[in-house]
């Protein structure tokens, strides 16, 4: 049993802007998909509100909000993360799938990252991801790629696990 957190990552640590993502990256997408699914993914309310199509299909979807009253069709919904984590505990791996507020409260219960690294820098982004000590993570794989004509940046997909 494990809980990862999952993102994609910029080089100044950035993850989003207006409520969406950085960039498009098509490749990023098939990453994710291979990881996450039949998996559980919790994620936060914006970060919800920001699927195109709502509920991913073939994963547990576990959104975090203190509204009471919100609803999310395909998806369970919680009001804290703590218990978010209590009803998912035995699902096996977990994936927190963001944003930038659920990454920050979920940074210490990780065990392992599966970090897109971005190689751009988005200075005018408004959301981040926490800062982390490298010395404190042992890198467990890395795939490094150039951009192409569908992929705009150049990327890296690297695994961490907390030593
Ligand atoms: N690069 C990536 O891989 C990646 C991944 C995911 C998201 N993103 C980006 O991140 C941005 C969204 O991040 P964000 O930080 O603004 O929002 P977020 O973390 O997605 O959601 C925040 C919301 O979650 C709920 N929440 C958070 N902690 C809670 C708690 N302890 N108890 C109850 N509810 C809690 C609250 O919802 P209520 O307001 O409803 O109470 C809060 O407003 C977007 O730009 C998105 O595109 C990037």
């Amino acid at each position: 049993m494990s809980l990862a957190a999952i993102v994609v990552v910029a080089e100044n640590g950035a993850i989003g802007k207006n409520g969406d993502l950085l960039c498009h990256l098509p490749a990023d997408l098939k990453h994710f998909k291979n990881i996450t699914m039949g998996h559980t993914i919790i994620m936060g309310r914006r970060t919800w509100d920001s699927l195109p199509k709502g509920a991913l299909p073939g994963r547990k979807n576990v959104v975090i909000t203190r509204n009471q009253h919100f609803t999310a069709p395909g998806a369970e919904v919680y009001h804290s993360l703590e218990e978010a984590l209590e009803a998912t505990a035995n699902d096996g791996d977990r994936y927190i799938l963001g944003g930038g507020m659920l990454y920050n409260e979920a940074f210490s219960l990780t065990d392992t990252l599966h970090l897109t690294l971005l190689h751009a820098s988005f200075p005018d982004a408004d959301t981040f991801f926490p800062e982390y000590d490298n010395s404190q993570w042992e890198e467990i794989s890395r795939e490094d790629h150039e951009a192409d004509e569908r992929n705009p940046y150049d990327y890296s997909f690297v695994e961490l696990r907390r030593r």
